[in-house]
């Protein structure tokens, strides 16, 4: 049987350290589905289309790793795609929290499938998605953080609303 688990998650944009997650899972199962998903909580930037794009590329170099969309409860994509665990990353005790409510709801709504956590690699502790976009947003440098494909979007997307913003839209 193939052990094949699932790492969800907003990716609004994939970051070094999802990435580093992304890898470290991939040495742990037969194969991984990246499934982006939209967090009820958060306004993207990045449509799911561009986010899958994103990481498609970043995750070339991965021949275990597929990249795909879902909506819905998360547990039952897992459930549906055959999946035994859902990996999340973990950075620090403030992540714990709301990660032990959604483990313990997701364990609750569907005992076959464990969640897994896997630590964050140190350089990458305080790194997020938001305040990436925050930092770029702002003329900041955000090299080495990022994968070089999400450079080429949030670049893309910052002047795209630069000229909405110039022409009053
Ligand atoms: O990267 P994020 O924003 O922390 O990812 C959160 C995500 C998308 C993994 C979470 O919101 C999720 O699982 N959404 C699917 C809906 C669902 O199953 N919600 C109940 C979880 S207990």
């Amino acid at each position: 049987m193939i052990k094949r688990a699932i790492y969800p998650g907003s990716f609004d944009p994939v970051t070094n350290g999802h990435i580093d997650i992304i890898e470290r899972a991939s040495n742990l199962f037969d194969e991984v589905i990246v499934a982006v998903s939209t967090n009820i909580e958060k306004s993207p930037m990045f449509t799911i289309d561009e986010r899958k794009e994103m990481l498609s590329s970043a995750c070339a170099h991965l021949s275990n790793v597929k990249v795909d969309g879902f909506n819905g409860l998360l547990v039952r994509y897992a459930e549906s795609n055959g999946a035994i665990a859902i990996v999340k990353g973990l950075r620090a005790l403030s992540d714990f929290e709301f990660e032990f409510e959604m483990a313990l709801m997701n364990r609750r709504l569907e005992r076959r499938i464990e969640t897994v956590f896997l630590m964050t690699n140190a350089e990458y502790s305080y790194l997020s998605s938001s305040i990436i976009k925050e930092v770029v947003k702002f003329g900041g440098s955000v090299s080495g953080l990022i994968p070089p494909i999400v450079e080429e979007y949030l670049a893309k997307k910052l002047g795209s609303i630069e000229s909405i913003t110039a022409a009053g839209g």
